[in-house]
This record gives C-alpha cells, sequence and structure tokens, in this order.
C-alpha cells in the first residue's frame, strides 16, 4: 500500500496541467471509478485503525491533487479553443449593389410611358428571315431600298438575316392579330456598322397603331406625348420628311437643345410614319377600312441624349466604372 502511494505521489509530482494531453485517459487512470486513487480508497477499508490514521490523509491528499491538475487542464483546454475577441462596433464589410443598364432603364421609361396610353407588349425573333424583316414591309427585291439598312446575312442563300430594325414585329402582329392593333415591340436589332453614333448591335422600339380612321394627327400626337414624357419640357421637337418603304408619308423626327450661341442642336431619334396599305394588305388587313402609323425609336440615341453620353460603344463595353453610374 504504502508503495503504491508512493508511486502515484511521484507520478503526480511531475505532472503539470498542460502536460496532460489527454484529459480522458488522466481521469480514467487517477479520478475514475477503476482509476488506481479508487483502488486504494477500496483496499483502504482492510486496514487497521492504526494504519487507516497514517494512510488516510495521504490518499485525501493524492484525491485531491489529483482533481486539482484535472480541472486546471481542462480549464486550460478550454481556454486554447475559446472564440478571440470581437469588436462589434467595427463597421461591416460593404455589400456591391447591381445597378439596371442605361439601356434597361430607358428601355423600361419607355415601357411605361406607353403603357399609360393604352400600348400592350409584341415580340419577335432577333434571327429574322428575309420576307418579315424586308419583302412585307414593302421592299422590293433586289431593290436598293434593302441597302438602306447594312444587313448582316445569317446563311449562305440570304434568307435568314439578324433583323435590321423591329419593324419585323409589325408584320408578325398583324398577322397574329385583328385591329384594333396598338403595340410596343422594343428590341436589339443588328447592322454592319460602327463609329461613335453607330453600333452593330443596338436597340429600337417600334409601335404600331391600327385601326379605322387613324390620321397622321394621331401619330403626331402620341409622338408629342412620348417625347414630353421622357424628356420633359425644354427640348424642340421637329419632323422632316423621310422615306422608308413601308410608310406613307413617312417622316423623321428630331430632338433639339438650345446651345450655348442661342442655336438648336438636333438629333434624330425615330421614324414614324402613317403604314403604307401594302403592307397592310401583305399581312391580310384590308386598307379600305383600316388605317395605321406606326414609329421606331432608337433606344441607344435616347439613353445618350438623357445622359449625356458621348460615345455609344461606352453602353457595350462592360465597363463597370461606366454602367455604375446609372440607377
Ligand atoms: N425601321 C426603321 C429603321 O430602322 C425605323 C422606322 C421608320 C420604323 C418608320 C417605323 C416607321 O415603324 O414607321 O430605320
Amino acid at each position: 500500500m504504502q508503495d503504491k502511494i508512493k508511486s502515484i505521489e511521484d507520478a503526480l509530482q511531475k505532472l503539470s496541467p498542460d502536460a496532460i494531453t489527454d484529459l480522458e485517459a488522466f481521469k480514467r487512470q487517477y479520478i475514475g471509478k477503476q482509476s488506481l486513487i479508487q483502488d486504494l480508497f477500496k483496499s483502504f477499508k482492510d486496514l487497521d485503525a492504526d494504519a487507516k490514521r497514517l494512510v488516510g490523509p495521504k490518499v485525501n491528499a493524492l484525491k485531491q491533487r489529483a482533481q486539482e491538475l484535472y480541472d486546471a487542464a481542462l480549464e486550460a483546454g478550454q481556454s486554447a479553443v475559446e472564440v478571440p475577441w470581437k469588436d462589434a462596433s467595427l463597421p461591416g464589410r460593404a455589400m456591391d449593389f447591381g445597378s439596371l443598364h442605361p439601356l434597361s432603364l430607358v428601355e423600361r421609361e419607355l415601357m411605361e410611358i406607353f403603357d399609360f396610353v393604352g400600348f400592350t407588349l409584341a415580340k419577335g425573333p432577333e434571327i429574322e428571315d428575309d420576307w418579315h424583316n424586308f419583302t412585307a414591309l414593302n421592299f422590293p427585291a433586289n431593290h436598293p431600298a434593302r441597302d438602306m439598312q447594312d444587313t448582316f446575312f445569317v446563311d449562305s442563300k440570304e434568307e435568314r438575316v439578324l433583323r435590321t430594325h423591329t419593324s419585323g414585329v409589325q408584320v408578325r402582329t398583324m398577322l397574329n392579330s385583328k385591329p384594333p392593333i396598338r403595340v410596343i415591340a422594343p428590341g436589339r436589332v443588328y447592322r454592319c456598322d460602327s463609329d461613335a453614333t453607330h453600333s452593330p448591335v443596338f436597340h429600337q422600339l417600334e409601335g404600331l397603331v391600327v385601326d379605322k380612321r387613324v390620321s397622321f394627327k394621331d401619330l403626331k400626337e402620341t409622338l408629342f406625348y412620348f417625347t414630353e414624357a421622357f424628356f420633359g419640357k425644354g427640348f424642340e421637337v421637329r419632323f422632316r420628311p423621310s422615306y422608308f418603304p413601308f410608310t406613307e408619308p413617312s417622316a423623321e423626327m428630331d430632338i433639339g437643345k438650345r446651345n450655348a450661341q442661342g442655336g438648336i442642336d438636333w438629333m434624330e431619334i425615330l421614324g414614324c410614319g402613317m403604314v403604307d396599305p401594302a403592307v397592310l394588305e401583305n399581312c391580310g388587313i384590308d386598307p379600305k377600312e383600316y388605317q395605321g402609323y406606326a414609329f421606331g425609336i432608337g433606344i441607344d440615341r435616347l439613353a445618350m441624349l438623357k445622359f449625356g453620353i458621348p460615345d455609344i460603344r461606352l453602353l457595350y463595353e462592360n465597363d463597370i466604372r461606366f454602367l455604375g453610374q446609372f440607377s
């Protein structure tokens, strides 16, 4: 008994809390029910009274020492994995919010403006066939009018094209529905052209109204309403006679701003006119009963004017420093 006490005493003496790496093993060896110290307590009851008096305090001291070591090691272990202190008053990490592309902003605004006066949305494919893009719109085959639009052909037979304008949606709408028709069709269009004011891909918003007793006056009223809603007051507007195969008469509309010299700087923003009777006929609508007006607005031009963007190519370069300025 004395020997056992002595060897446990020595072992515990040599141990320090941070030398105990396996707490569970230590507990099993010195504290648990099967531990060395518990064994001493078990044999204790067989001792005579004198021996008990001699050995008792020693065994108790061992028990206490083992418990202290265990507690200290446990505490040291816990503080090692404790979560480091955090300063909750520090500002949070900033989150970057996305913003709409300036073209999307303008397109959405236009849709709201026209929705307000009863236009609904129409759509057509960006890869269009020659008939919808040209023929049905009264572009004669092999006629130089087709050269007005520098077309990207998709196949070698030149039957399918990247649509050069949204006017093909007029044809699709007239074929698929009956008058009264009152639609807008915003979307991407393509032409083989590139400089500061022309991009090979750009955006238009087509408008078409077909009904009984529709006149050029209705067209002008609608376009005046749109320009004032979009640009506000303080802009001049003018119509210039023009030519498009699918309208008769045809016009272009310019928007003008007074410059420092007292003159007006004009910029063309749309083409328009009364739908040519031949187009109505191509689309199964009787021109004796119905008339129509149509317009095609350049969305990129509007965005450039509205936001003061000097070069159309900025709209297509995806430079986040540019795009982040609009919201
Ligand atoms: N499609 C023409 C273009 O891209 C624009 C245009 C002119 C559209 C007159 C129309 C219109 O609807 O009536 O140049």
